[in-house]
């Protein structure tokens, strides 16, 4: 098994901070609503994205401190608009809220696109399966699988069907008119619960699968693979960190800044970013969570004990740069190419 790839990880950790408009906002059910985003002409930038594909997310700055990620699913040919979809969570910790309160015309600051739920060209087959609003970047998907003629099994997982908000879209990309392709809405209220183990039985052997939504869904899909007797390559994006990974017991250690020298100590409390940040080294963070990848920074010494919930299975594996705002050193001190 392993996680998203994203090979050019540090490459789209650059930040490209834009100032935005919002214009056009569309109910797509009653809590979820599509926001269209283009990028302000302010007559000394390119006035486009970058880094347009499928399972890129933005950072979104609302009212400055409260910065939230929203994968796109949509864009325009010329780069200068995005669309992003956002589930009102009305006990939720107040993003949604805010993006649901914002109207035609408003200013917005916009980081990214930033990916790391790339999408693998050329696989013989894929199985995409959506859940809730986990649905947005699989969207992305699936529109530029069907640009290429790949051969494609879409599982759309809500509890009702008043919930599929993007029913209608799939239903447009024809996939049941393609040889080798299909389209399924499963309904929870009509359908029962979705069927993890049959569906891993009946994909192609040589199928990759990549999925989104809650977290007990993304974990019944890692078990049920982990379990296959056939070795899918799975990709998968979380919407918070893995349960066994906020268990962990936190350690002190030492983090050393390469290019100054200083030591600073990380008690078992704190964390790398806001060490460094009491210090004066400026890190760019976003999320604060393991989510986003804006902190991502190289290692240079020390073992790293990942928790974030971006890095695939590889990257960890490669010691060579973890995020700074969640993961922490298994080893006395880590050096920071700082
Ligand atoms: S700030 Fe988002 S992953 Fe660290």
């Amino acid at each position: 098994m392993s996680l998203a790839t994203a090979s050019n990880t540090k490459a789209s950790n650059m930040p490209s901070k834009k100032n935005c408009r919002v214009t056009k906002i569309d109910a797509l059910t009653e809590n979820i609503s599509s926001f269209e985003i283009e990028v302000l002409d302010e007559g000394f930038d390119k006035p486009s994205f970058d880094n347009l594909e499928p399972g890129a997310h933005l950072d979104v700055y609302l009212d400055g401190d409260i910065i939230r990620q929203y994968s796109l699913w949509d864009w325009s040919d010329d780069k200068t608009k995005v669309s992003v979809a956002v589930k009102r969570e009305d006990e939720g910790n107040g993003g949604s809220l805010k993006m649901h309160q914002l109207k035609v015309g408003d200013l917005l600051v916009i980081d990214g696109p930033r990916n790391h739920f790339e999408l693998l060209a050329n696989a013989p087959h894929y199985t995409l399966v959506a859940g809730g609003i986990g649905v947005t970047p699989l969207y992305a998907m699936a529109s530029e699988l069907r640009k290429n003629n790949a051969k494609v099994d879409v599982h759309y997982l809500v509890q009702k069907a008043e919930l599929a908000a993007f029913s209608k879209h799939f239903k447009e990309l024809a996939f049941n008119e393609q040889a080798d392709s299909s389209y399924q809405l499963h309904c929870d209220d009509k359908d029962g619960l979705f069927d993890f183990d049959a569906l891993i039985k009946k994909i192609p052997s040589d199928s990759v699968i990549y999925t989104c939504g809650p977290e007990p869904m993304l974990n019944k899909i890692i078990d049920v693979v982990d379990n296959s007797t056939e070795k899918h390559e799975l990709h998968f994006e979380r919407f918070t960190i893995a349960t066994e990974e906020l268990e962990k017991e936190n350690h002190s250690f030492e983090v050393k800044i390469n290019s100054t020298g200083e030591v600073y100590t990380v008690n078992e409390d704190e964390t790398i970013l806001t060490v460094l940040s009491d210090n004066g080294v400026d890190v760019p963070s976003a999320c604060a969570a393991g989510l986003c990848g804006t902190c991502i920074t190289d290692v240079l010494e020390g073992d790293i004990d990942h928790r974030d919930g971006i890095l695939s299975d590889d990257e960890k594996a490669s010691n060579e740069y973890m995020c700074v705002c969640i993961s922490r050193a298994k080893s006395a001190q880590i050096t920071l190419d700082i």
